[in-house]
């Protein structure tokens, strides 16, 4: 992701997020340096997701599919390609925040490998919204050296 990519993944943002970033959320992730990657088909933007470092771990901050083109693999191939950046890192652990009804988001993290860690009551509030967060967590497996591979 790039800047000249925020307004169209802002568009997605504000279609398919009940709590959505705003432009400037995303303008400070490019510029802190975070893992910000789209995916784009024919000048079609798809996809998107923004991972941040934390010391030996990683959090998902945000992850979105435009909804003309969910439920064909995008987002499993966004998460997964997250989590190999992050194993490419030597990262430990993913972590991220999902809203409790979020049946689709968990569904997919708990495929992936994702399990529930806590919740955080009333962690979403927004427009007289009141949602509890659940928190979740993916170990993961260090790269092997090619010399133990052997
Ligand atoms: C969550 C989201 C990223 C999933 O992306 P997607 O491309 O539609 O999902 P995929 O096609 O890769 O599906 C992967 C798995 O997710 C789950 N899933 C996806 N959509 C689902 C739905 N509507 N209902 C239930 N499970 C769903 C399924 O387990 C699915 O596996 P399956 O197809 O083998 O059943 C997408 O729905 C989205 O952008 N939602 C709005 C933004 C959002 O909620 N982001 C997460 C914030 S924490």
């Amino acid at each position: 992701m790039t800047l000249a990519d925020v307004d169209t993944v802002l568009g997605i943002e504000l279609e398919v997020q009940a709590y959505p970033w705003t432009r400037g959320n995303f303008i400070d992730a490019l510029n802190c340096g975070y893992s910000c990657r789209v995916d784009e088909e024919d000048c079609e933007m798809r996809a998107y997701a923004v991972l941040r470092p934390v010391m030996d771990e990683a959090e998902l901050l945000n992850i979105g599919v435009s909804a003309q083109q969910q439920r064909k693999g995008l987002g499993r191939a966004m998460l997964q390609e997250m989590l190999a950046l992050a194993r490419e890192k030597n990262m430990h652990r993913v972590f991220l925040e999902v809203r409790a009804s979020n049946t689709a988001a968990l569904a997919l993290y708990r495929s992936a490998g994702f399990s529930e860690i806590g919740m955080r009551r009333g962690y979403y509030k927004n427009a007289g919204l009141n949602e509890d967060a659940i928190t979740m967590a993916c170990e993961l497996t260090p790269l092997k050296p090619i010399s133990e591979e052997r």
